[in-house]
């Protein structure tokens, strides 16, 4: 058996992406190419994703990203052992035309056809720049998710806490604009903040009733606006900036500690592993207060390249393959789910 080779194509939000990736039989992991065409132009003046814009754009590049990713890759369609498609969570228009467009390939190749959670692919997607064994604990947080998984392979990742308002991504981008910063505004506040000091300002920490590990950021999101529009100085505007840097990490990693002390009890020393995903954890404060919460409690620290935590389809490529290689694949009348919880 000489494993799997997996066309992946990933359009739920506004990045049109195709990859092919080969899982060998034993399980390691090789990513032949990664195609990634963003929208950002398109959406930009918005100042965020506008689903019409996203779908119709995804239509225009979908085969000829697809192409891509096969000529990078070097391979025909006759060496493919599989599609695999996003088939939501996410923005269902640009959802249904990556699996439109997957439903043919398998179709017209005779290939079967995996409809992958696009959750399950960030869950996965850590295992596309390092050896990382399941299980693991992932922090998942970018513009459109935040949530706390425990990972053990694809069909058997449990969601430990989710956000109850917007992703932590969403909150600085919507704080960065009320601070006047461009679209997307965490890495302009990340700039911003260094200049900054953080005790300047007090803000709300979000649900401190609660015992569970889930999210909240509309608190903090109104707070910081309200001080935001009293500004008069650039200091006071990076004294901001930090206070909500320092706010959004200290609830990430208050809640990740609470969810390593779950998953500790129900695994051995040596699988307490923490893999941290999504454009967020680019973050330097966010990372910092993380790799504390790690040493804290004995998990490693893992947080793979950029490229493979923002959306990407080498992981749908992946989940997609793990799926195959586990026996499971779709029918080609699988929907497209604007909601999906895993
Ligand atoms: O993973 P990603 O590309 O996913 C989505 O498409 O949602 O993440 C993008 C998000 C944006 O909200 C962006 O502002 C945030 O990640 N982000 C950051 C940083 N770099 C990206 N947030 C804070 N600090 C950063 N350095
Ligand atoms: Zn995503």
């Amino acid at each position: 058996n000489s494993g799997l080779t997996v066309l992946g194509l990933e359009t739920s939000c506004d990045e049109t992406a195709a990859s092919v990736v080969r899982r060998s039989a034993d399980g390691r992991v090789e990513v032949l190419s990664s195609i990634v065409g963003t929208q950002f132009e398109q959406h930009a003046p918005f100042g965020g994703v506008v689903p019409e814009i996203a779908a119709r754009a995804h239509v225009e590049v979908i085969d000829s990203v697809a192409a891509q990713a096969m000529r990078a890759a070097g391979i025909g369609y006759d060496a493919l052992d599989g599609v695999a498609a996003t088939a939501g969570p996410g923005l269902v228009g640009g959802v249904m035309v990556g699996l439109a467009f997957g439903k043919a390939v398998a179709l017209a190749r005779d290939l079967p056809l995996v409809a992958v959670n696009h959750l399950e692919g960030h869950a996965v997607s850590a295992r596309l720049g390092a050896e990382i064994a399941y299980p693991f604990l992932l922090l998942l947080v970018s513009g459109g998710h935040c949530q706390l998984l425990e990972v053990g392979g694809v069909g058997a990742c449990k969601r430990l806490g989710t956000t109850i308002d917007d992703a932590a991504g969403e909150a600085f981008d919507k704080i960065a604009k009320s601070l006047g910063l461009p679209y997307p505004g965490g890495p302009a506040l990340e700039k911003l903040a260094k200049s900054g000091d953080a005790s300047k300002y007090e803000l709300p920490r979000a649900l401190l009733g609660r015992k569970d590990c889930d999210f909240s950021f509309s608190g903090l999101k109104t707070a910081a606006a309200r001080i935001a529009a009293t500004l008069t100085t650039d200091q006071q505007r990076a004294d901001l900036a930090a206070a909500v840097q320092f706010a959004i990490a200290r609830q990430l990693s208050e809640r990740t500690d609470r969810a390593m002390k779950l998953y500790a009890e129900g695994h051995a020393a040596g699988e307490r592993r923490f893999v941290v995903a999504g454009g967020v954890a680019a973050n330097g404060a966010v990372r910092a207060a993380l790799l504390k919460v790690c040493e804290a409690n004995g998990f490693s620290f893992d947080a793979p390249p950029l490229a493979y935590c923002t959306d990407n389809a080498a992981m749908i490529a992946l989940a997609g393959a793990e799926r195959l290689a586990a026996g499971i694949s779709d029918d080609l009348d699988a929907v497209a789910r604007p909601r999906w919880p895993l």
